[in-house]
């Protein structure tokens, strides 16, 4: 995840607007429909006006967020009923889906880190879990998480640090080296989330070994329950960057609750007699809810106090304003909150009032732009900041659609109780596991390559603040 954004896009709205933000009652599910609609909508203009707009689903120079984008309306459609944006949702979820149906285009592939395309296979998985509607000459949606989780599955390195994920994928690139959170995270949680869909124990297996690597490497610590965001195989993993992201604690703690969620056929069926007991069947492993708690009670650090305690702040870049592309990190953490809220149905009073604080702030936030709608980045002001963009309207999207889960909420789907498409199987053969690398010379196509090669603001500035923070 490097490269730009789409902030060029809507340059001409940076002007500060004055007027009323937007209108929230947070207890009123009405209320919260109409401003995530509007706040979507925002973000969905962005998306239109991007430079790659001619190409579904591309967002040339940071292809990652293109999967987050679509996770996100996904779940909007499902929480909000609001289908409006589904045509653009779909489109380019099958267009990026590359010939090998495992989200790895070759427009791309030649620059994309695991991250990356484990963003789009997250997105898949979340289609299939909430019965998003599928095109049943395509293969199903859990198929195509499916082939992410096995060209992703090709690429665990035992030779290096005993396992785990690289960030990279190609030796060329910066960050090759390099193993960290979020990549064996968001691999921990799809595993975790195949594997109750499925109910294919492979899944389940691997999610335990990738958890137990993580606790090994220096990335995960479960006796302190932090998670630091990045390693190096230089030193055989050894030393960590302690650098704090809100979204590596929300895939993990994300995966934690899917495991917790597992029913497998030979455990006892708890029923607790309440409307939730469908959600609460679970084997009633000790270890993921102690796991999952022990992250929760951590990740209160992106919480703060000075702020009230109840609205979500990245608390590493936003105090310095060096937030960029890390602005999508709330919105990835606010989403892991509302799918943790439901498949660990006992944390949701706890979940629920930092979801509701955190979106009361954001709407305060957005009053930017010349119709005042485009929101600020840090939630906690209360105000605008001064800063538009996609990340920011994507971020604010997420906390607001998230807050439906208060109402009559419903558990991810499995593949037992999804519908199922028209035609097609819901279980398939698992597409090739080759990294084909197809590198492009023309220089017409130099945008394509340019992000890596050139780092990227991002890169520079997550170099610095790795660094600084690695101190601490
Ligand atoms: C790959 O690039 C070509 C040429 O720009 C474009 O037509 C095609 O839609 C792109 N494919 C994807 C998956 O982005
Ligand atoms: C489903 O996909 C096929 C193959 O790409 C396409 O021809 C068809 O128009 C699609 N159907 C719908 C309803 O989008
Ligand atoms: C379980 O999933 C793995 C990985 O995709 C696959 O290789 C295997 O065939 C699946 N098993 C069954 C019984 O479907
Ligand atoms: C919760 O986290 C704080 C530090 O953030 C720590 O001092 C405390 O011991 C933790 N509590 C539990 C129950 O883990």
């Amino acid at each position: 995840m490097l490269g730009g954004s789409l902030k060029a896009a809507f340059a001409a709205a940076l002007l500060a607007g004055s007027a009323a933000a937007i209108d929230l009652d947070i207890k009123d599910e009405q209320s919260i429909k109409d401003a995530a609609k509007t706040i979507a909508s925002s973000t969905m203009s962005y998306y239109a006006n991007r430079d790659s707009a001619d190409i579904p689903g591309a967002i040339v120079t940071s292809w990652w967020e293109g999967g987050l984008l679509f996770d996100i309306m996904i779940q909007y459609w499902s929480l909000t009923g609001d289908d409006s944006n589904n045509d653009a949702v779909t489109e380019g979820m099958y267009w990026q889906r590359g010939s090998g149906n495992n989200y790895f285009p070759s427009n791309y592939s030649s620059y994309l880190g695991n991250d990356d395309q484990l963003t789009w296979g997250l997105a898949a998985m979340t289609a299939a879990e909430l019965d998003y509607p599928q095109n049943s000459s395509m293969l199903t949606w859990a198929m195509l998480a499916e082939n992410v989780w096995n060209v992703i599955l090709s690429r665990w390195d035992e030779e290096n640090c005993y396992g785990g994920l690289r960030w990279q994928i190609w030796p060329y690139q910066i960050g090759y080296t390099m193993k960290n959170a979020y990549t064996n995270g968001a691999f921990f949680e799809l595993s975790a989330r195949l594997g109750r869909f499925t109910k294919n124990q492979t899944y389940v297996d691997w999610a335990e070994k990738i958890w137990e690597w993580s606790a090994k490497s220096s990335l995960l610590d479960v006796d302190t329950w932090k998670i630091y965001d990045s390693t190096n195989c230089k030193d055989n993993c050894e030393a960590a960057s302690h650098i704090q992201w809100s979204y590596n604690y929300g895939t993990y703690m994300t995966g934690a609750a899917y495991m917790y969620n597992q029913v497998s056929s030979s455990a006892p069926k708890q029923n607790n007699g309440g409307s939730q007991a469908n959600n609460d069947k679970t084997d009633g492993k000790d270890k993921w809810k102690t796991a999952l708690n022990g992250l929760f009670n951590t990740s209160q650090i992106f919480f703060p106090e000075k702020y009230g305690g109840k609205i979500m702040s990245e608390v590493t870049c936003e105090p310095q304003e060096l937030c960029n592309d890390e602005i999508l990190f709330k919105g990835l953490f606010a989403q892991d909150l509302s799918l943790i809220a439901q498949v660990a149905p006992y944390t949701e009073s706890n979940i629920i009032p930092l979801l509701q604080g955190s979106a009361v702030a954001a709407a305060k936030s957005c009053t930017g732009g010349t119709n005042d709608d485009l929101c600020g980045i840090k939630w906690y002001k209360s105000e605008y900041d001064g800063r538009s963009g996609f990340e920011q309207q994507l971020s604010a999207t997420s906390i607001l659609m998230t807050n439906m889960i208060a109402f009559g909420k419903q558990a991810p789907a499995t593949q037992a109780t999804a519908s199922k498409p028209a035609s097609g199987t819901s279980t398939g053969s698992p597409s090739s596991t080759s990294n084909t690398l197809v590198i492009k010379t023309d220089n017409a196509d130099k945008d394509n390559g340019a992000g890596v090669l050139s780092g990227g603001p991002v890169a520079v500035v997550v170099a610095v603040m790795a660094g600084i923070l690695y101190l601490i």
